[in-house]
C-alpha cells in the first residue's frame, strides 16, 4: 500500500535516495524557525533513514551554551515538533551528531572555532568536507555571514561540496535583493545557492503541477476562454505573536506575497515545462513572473490594512498596535490584497486576485479558479437564482484536497438549480501523512537537488511586481483596519466589487 502512495516522496517509492556524507551548520539555531521546523525536520529525516549515519548538525548562535543544554533544547524541540514517532534509538543517533559553536557572528574567533569544529567532524564522523550552511538569522545578518564564510575559506573545498541556504525575506525590495544576489554569486557558484520558499516544499503545492499536467481534462479549459478569474488566498488566524522584530516594517506583502503567493500564481499560470528538472521549471515560472503586471490603479486594485482587536479561537485578542514591541504609529500591513494581470495569450483579461492576512477568520490557503458562466442557460431566472460560477478550488492547507463546485438540480418538482461541491480529500485517499515542507527541502539541499528552490531571476522578478505596490502604500498616510477574526478590510471587498466580483469565503 505504502509503495503505491503517490504522495510519498518519490525517493521513498523508488530506492530511497539517502544523502551522502555531510553536515549542516545552522546559523540562528536558537531562533523560532530552527526550533519549530528545522530541528524536527532533521529528526524526521533521520527517522526515515534518509540521512547518512555520520550526519552532523552544528548549531551556531550568538549566545553561548553548554553542549549538554544544547542537546537538551534540541530534544525538547524535536519532541514538540516532529511528525514521525519518537524513537529513543533514532534520537540517540541524531544526538551523537550534535555540536554547538557560540560566539558573535562578526568576530574572527567564533569563525575559527567553527572551522576547527568542522575539521573535527570530518575526522570523527566522516562528513568528507561536505557542509551546508543554513542562514536562519534575521536578514540583516545575511551579508555579514556570507562574507565571513568566504573570508574563513568555508565557501569552497576542493572536491567536497559547500552549499548555502538562505531563508526569506530575500531582500526588502528589488535593489536589496540584487545586492544580496551579487554578494552571493561572488562567494558561491549559482548551483550551490538554495533560496528557501517553504511553500514549494509542500506536497499540495507540488500537486498543482501534477493536477494540471498529469490530467487531460483540465488543461483545455485553463485559459481566458473559460476562466473568469483566479483567487489565491493565504489566510492565517494567528497574529504576529512574538515576531514583532521580524514582522514590523516587513508586512504581509513582503512576508508572504513576494514569495509564497507569487510562486503559487506562477505554478497555476505557467505553460507545461519541457521536463520537471530545475531549469525547465524555472524558465516557465519566470515567463509568468516577467509578464505579470502590478495593478495599474493602485488606489482601486490594491488593499492593505492592520488587524484591530477582535476575536480568535473564542478569545478576545489585541490589535496589531497593541502587540508587544510594535510602535504605536506603525503602518505595517497585516493584510494585503492586489490584482495582478498576466500579459500572455492564455491569460489576457483574467485577473489574478491575491490576498494574505493575519488574524483572519480561519487558517486556510487555497487557489480558486473561477470559471465563466455558461454562455446560455435554458432556465428561468428564478431557477438559477442561487447558482454561482463553477469553480475549482485547490486547497493547499489545512484541509488538503481539491473541490469542484458546480450547479445541480435541487430534488423536487421545480427546476431549481443550486451550487454543490464534489470533493477530493488527501486524508481520505492516501494513508500516509505527507512529509513536512522542511523535510523535503533540507533533504534536497543535502542531495544538491534544486527544482524546489527559486532562482535569483524569480526572486528579482517578484520584487519588480511588488515594489510599485509597496512604494504606493508607503505614500499613503493612513492604514485601514479590520477586526481580528473577520475576513479583512472593507477596502478589499470594494476592490473586487469594482470588478463585479466577490471574494470566496473559504
Ligand atoms: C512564513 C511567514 O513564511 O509562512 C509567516 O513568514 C507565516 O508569517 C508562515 O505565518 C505560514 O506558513 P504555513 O506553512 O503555516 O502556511
Amino acid at each position: 500500500m505504502i509503495a503505491n502512495n503517490p504522495l510519498r516522496d518519490p525517493r521513498d517509492r523508488r530506492l530511497p535516495q539517502i544523502a551522502g556524507p555531510c553536515s549542516i551548520v545552522i546559523f540562528g539555531i536558537t531562533g523560532d524557525l530552527a526550533r519549530r521546523k528545522l530541528l524536527p525536520a532533521i529528526y524526521d529525516l533521520t527517522n526515515r533513514g534518509l540521512l547518512p549515519p555520520g550526519f552532523a548538525l552544528i548549531g551556531f548562535a550568538r549566545h553561548d551554551t553548554s553542549i549538554k543544554d544544547f542537546v537538551s533544547d534540541v530534544r525538547d524541540a524535536v519532541k514538540a515538533g516532529a511528525r514521525t514517532p519518537w524513537r529513543e534509538n533514532i534520537w540517540k543517533q541524531m544526538a551523537a551528531g550534535l555540536r554547538f559553536v557560540g560566539g558573535a557572528f562578526d568576530e574572527d574567533e567564533s569563525w575559527e572555532r567553527l572551522v576547527t569544529r568542522l575539521q573535527e567532524i570530518d575526522d570523527e564522523r566522516g562528513t568528507g568536507g561536505n557542509h551546508a550552511f543554513y542562514l536562519s538569522t534575521p536578514p540583516t545578518l545575511f551579508p555579514m555571514i556570507i562574507a565571513r564564510l568566504k573570508k574563513h575559506g568555508l565557501a569552497e573545498a576542493g572536491n567536497a561540496w559547500r552549499r548555502v541556504v538562505i531563508e526569506k525575506p530575500f531582500g526588502h525590495n528589488l535593489n536589496s535583493a540584487q545586492e544580496l544576489n551579487a554578494l552571493l554569486s561572488d562567494v558561491f557558484p549559482r548551483e550551490n545557492v538554495f533560496r528557501i520558499d517553504h511553500y514549494l516544499g509542500k506536497e499540495t503545492v507540488q500537486n498543482i503541477l501534477a493536477f494540471r499536467f498529469a490530467n487531460g481534462m483540465f488543461e483545455p479549459i485553463w485559459n481566458s476562454n473559460y476562466v473568469d478569474h483566479v483567487q489565491i488566498t493565504m489566510a492565517e488566524d494567528i497574529g504576529i505573536g512574538s515576531r514583532a522584530g521580524y514582522y514590523d516594517g516587513i508586512g504581509a506583502a513582503r512576508d508572504v506575497i513576494q514569495n509564497h503567493l507569487l510562486q503559487l500564481m506562477a505554478l497555476v499560470a505557467m505553460e507545461e515545462p519541457v521536463s520537471f528538472n530545475a531549469y525547465s521549471l524555472r524558465i516557465e515560472k519566470q515567463k509568468i513572473l516577467a509578464n505579470a503586471r502590478p495593478p495599474e490603479r493602485m488606489d482601486l486594485h490594491t488593499a492593505h490594512a492592520q488587524y484591530a482587536e477582535g476575536w480568535a479561537g473564542g478569545e478576545e485578542v489585541p490589535g496589531y498596535l497593541q502587540e508587544q514591541d510594535i510602535p504605536a504609529d506603525s503602518t505595517t500591513e497585516t493584510f494585503a490584497a492586489m490584482r495582478i494581470d498576466i500579459a500572455t495569450r492564455r491569460w489576457a483579461g483574467v485577473p489574478f486576485y491575491l490576498r494574505a492576512g493575519k488574524r483572519l477568520g480561519r487558517r486556510v490557503t487555497e487557489v480558486a479558479v473561477v470559471f465563466k458562466r455558461a454562455p446560455h442557460q435554458p432556465f428561468g431566472s428564478n431557477d438559477v437564482e442561487e447558482l454561482g460560477q463553477n469553480s475549482l478550488v485547490m486547497r493547499i492547507q489545512p484541509d488538503e484536497g481539491v473541490t469542484l463546485r458546480f450547479g445541480a438540480k435541487v430534488p423536487g418538482t421545480a427546476m431549481e438549480i443550486r451550487d454543490v461541491n464534489m470533493d477530493f480529500a488527501y486524508g481520505g485517499a492516501f494513508v500516509e501523512s505527507s512529509p513536512e515542507a522542511y523535510e523535503r527541502l533540507i533533504l534536497d539541499v543535502l542531495l544538491g537537488d534544486p527544482p524546489l528552490f527559486p532562482q535569483l531571476e524569480e526572486v528579482e522578478l517578484a520584487w519588480k511586481i511588488l515594489d510599485p505596490v509597496i512604494e504606493y502604500w508607503a505614500r499613503c498616510k493612513n492604514i485601514d483596519t479590520y477586526p481580528s477574526g473577520t475576513w479583512g478590510p472593507v477596502s478589499a471587498d470594494k476592490m473586487l466589487a469594482r470588478d463585479g466580483r466577490v471574494w470566496r469565503r473559504p
